[in-house]
């Protein structure tokens, strides 16, 4: 850290198109927001000052602090809570120095509390090339005493609302993940959060705030990069500011912090875009593209089987499946569930993961050569956080499992959750991993998770531990040392669907499942939401068999097609029962997604209407510009008495040059009359669905 700073010296850090900037007042008790906005937001009169002390609350409840302690912020909410062991709270911190850095990319503050030894350094950066800014705090007991640590929040983060606050989240259950949704907050305080160990199906670590007044204006987000329990709550204030407190949710109790010891709370990322939220979208896409770094590479097109077989995995209806897929023009075969010893349902087996030799009799590696042997990369599904009482592994190590001693535990799809914590369990989840990927010829790897953690304990009653910590560090060290080991390996995060896709897990897995449904319109919305808070190189989808599990509503091979195109394509469908002209036309959109794949991966995509308007599309425009692609979507009625011929659709565009001019095979526009009238597109009971390329002249 550099010396102490000047009072009311002010730091800027500088995105591509925008800026942030903080100060220490000259009481020197906190850091407070001066903007964060376009270039230039902080010069002149600050959108989010205040004017000094207020009735009945102090002076911190309504400064724009970037992060509070109770003690700042006594009655409308802390990020920081910390106590002694005997209970007294009310950490006060000063400002004691300050490291800014020339390139106005990092920043970090810090600050002492004279009382308790307390240390707390609040940490900004903004990544190149990005829009947003990464905030996390680092708490250090330099005391003598030990320290419990209350409430660990990450960040606040302050936003103008004068006229009200439009809040989006994203809100679900499982197979109804990622359902978009806005809430008008006048006053008072909306939150969200898991309790769950996993993100959850149940909400999205991820928030939008707009101005109820201009809903396709400035927007911000924040997302929290913890894989873990966590709470995003936002607060509107008298003043018109609203506020939002984002970190981890201490399930466990509060966090031990003895002397010496240091915490590092989650990255919070903070997002602006001047767009509403289709441009807050791309500020999360590029940033998720700069996470993935070397491996943003377009995705090979995949077959799972679980659809087409469930747990009956074994060696010759798999064979049948992968040698239609290889026609088909797939590139992966992945196989489920369902290929480990005592796994024939999913009350057994869990833990064991050696290959069943009764579904494998000439052996796995001989069927892995056979699946190769048509030209097809292999990939299998994993679960190794959890184990079935039936299981080896449990009779073996009962105490691995979470548990509260005296209490039942509580069987959720029938397995228990190992507590990966534990540095023996670790090593057994990553030799497990570790050894399949050394042993057999595999290139991807499905990680699946299918329970929450619900018993607080460890065997022993060992207290106090922050096991949602302990799990969430070693999973993330676990996925790192496989990627580091095993670079060519692709791996899909999935829990039960999307119970797992945090920006931790963007920054370490290459693809997400965000729902086991793949029905047409039910899927159309979970990834409409979806794509608002994830790049599309993350979106895995699936081509599945129709009416499907879940949405029947009636619609063409076509649709299914196009859908999982807007993101990884996959075939998730018995396609040992399509027709031979089934197959020809799937044939023929792998190799149309072959073709745009990269500008799907690459490009700027533009999230056009929704799955309850009239238009519903996405746009992706290539990074040289010279193709747009668009994949859109009937969404109304086509079937029941009374339906009539869909009437065509306009999508106007975005992001094109307005002087430019785009071909779409005879069909000749300008980028002006692709904006402003928008691109003509035709529906009809048996063309629900399309795939057009415009090429820039
Ligand atoms: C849940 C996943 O979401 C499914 O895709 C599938 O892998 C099953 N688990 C297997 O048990």
């Amino acid at each position: 850290m550099s010396a102490p700073t000047t009072a009311g010296q002010r730091w800027t850090l500088r995105g591509t198109h925008t800026e942030y900037t903080v100060t220490v007042p000259a009481h020197g008790r906190w850091l407070e927001l001066v903007a964060w906005g376009p270039h230039g937001v902080s010069d002149g009169p600050s959108p989010v000052a205040y004017d000094g002390p207020v009735p009945f609350l102090t002076t911190g409840d309504a400064a724009p602090i970037e992060y509070a302690t109770d003690a700042d912020r006594p009655f409308t909410g802390a990020d920081l809570v910390v106590e002694t062991p005997a209970g007294q709270r009310r950490v006060g911190f000063g400002h004691t120095d300050v490291l800014a850095d020339a390139d106005q990319r990092e920043l970090a503050v810090g600050f002492a509390d004279p009382v308790t030894g307390l240390r707390a350094t609040v940490h900004y950066r903004v990544p190149v090339g990005t829009d947003v800014v990464q905030r996390w705090v680092e708490l250090t007991n330099a005391g003598t005493g030990p320290l419990r640590v209350v409430r660990a929040g990450s960040a606040g983060f302050c936003v103008p609302t004068p006229h009200g606050a439009l809040l989006s989240h994203q809100w679900g259950q499982w197979a109804q993940e990622f359902q978009l949704s806005h809430v008008e907050l006048g006053h008072g305080t909306f939150s969200i959060g898991s309790t769950q160990g996993v993100p959850g199906h149940l909400h999205v670590p991820w928030l939008a705030v707009r101005d109820t007044a201009e809903p396709a204006g400035p927007t911000w987000g924040v997302a929290l990069a913890w894989t873990g329990s966590w709470e995003i709550s936002a607060e509107r204030d008298t003043g018109g500011l609203t506020r939002l407190r984002v970190g981890r949710q201490l399930v466990d109790g509060p966090l031990e912090l003895a002397p010496g010891d240091r915490l590092t709370l989650p990255v919070v990322t903070g997002a602006y875009s001047p767009d509403g939220l289709d441009g807050l979208a791309r500020v999360w896409h590029t940033h998720q593209r700069l996470l993935a770094g070397t491996r943003l590479t377009p995705r090979p097109v995949l077959y799972n089987s679980w659809e087409a077989t469930y747990f009956a995995v074994e060696a010759e209806s798999q064979l049948a499946l992968a040698k239609i897929a290889a026609d088909l023009g797939v590139e992966t075969f992945v196989v489920d569930d369902g290929w480990f010893v005592g796994r024939g349902d999913d009350t057994a087996g869990l833990g064991d993961w050696t290959p069943d030799p009764a579904k494998f009799p000439a052996g796995f590696d001989a069927f892995i050569a056979e699946v190769r042997g048509l030209g097809l990369n292999f990939g299998l599904w994993v679960e190794p956080e959890c184990v079935n009482p039936r299981s080896r592994l449990y009779a073996e190590h009962p105490d691995w499992v979470y548990a509260v001693d005296g209490r039942p535990l509580t069987p959720v799809r029938n397995q228990y959750l190992l507590d990966l914590g534990r540095p023996e369990v670790a090593d057994f989840v990553h030799s497990t991993v570790d050894g399949l990927l050394r042993r057999y010829d595999i290139d991807y790897l499905k990680w699946d998770f299918n329970r929450p953690r619900t018993e607080p304990g460890r065997p022993g009653g060992v207290a106090p531990l922050d096991l949602d910590g302990a799990h969430v560090a070693n999973l993330h060290r676990i996925y790192e040392r496989l990627r580091r080991d095993h670079p060519g390996v692709l791996i899909e995060a999935c829990a039960g669907g999307g119970a797992r896709t945090d920006l931790a897990m963007a920054a370490r897995a290459d693809v997400f499942w965000p729902s086991d449904n793949t029905g047409p319109l039910d899927r159309l919305a979970i990834q409409h939401g979806f794509l608002h808070a994830n790049a599309p190189h993350l979106l895995s989808s699936w081509v599945t068999d129709a009416p499907g599990l879940f949405d029947q509503r009636p619609r063409t091979l076509a649709f299914r097609f196009v859908l999982a195109m807007a993101g990884v394509l996959g075939i998730g469908a018995d396609i040992r029962a399509w027709t031979p002209a089934q197959r020809s036309e799937a044939a023929g959109w792998i190799a149309r997604y072959k073709e745009i794949r990269d500008v799907v991966t690459h490009g700027e995509a533009y999230l056009i209407g929704g799955p309850d308007q009239a238009r519903c599309a996405v746009q992706y425009v290539a990074p040289d510009e010279r193709r747009v692609v668009v994949l859109a979507w009937h969404t109304g009625r086509l079937d029941g008495a009374g339906s009539l011929p869909a009437r065509p659709v306009r999508l106007p565009l975005r992001g094109l040059d307005p002087a430019a001019r785009y071909r779409h095979g005879d069909q000749h526009y300008s980028g002006s009359h692709l904006s402003a009238v928008g691109l003509p597109v035709q529906w009809s009971p048996t063309h629900d669905a399309d795939l057009i390329v415009l090429h820039r002249d």
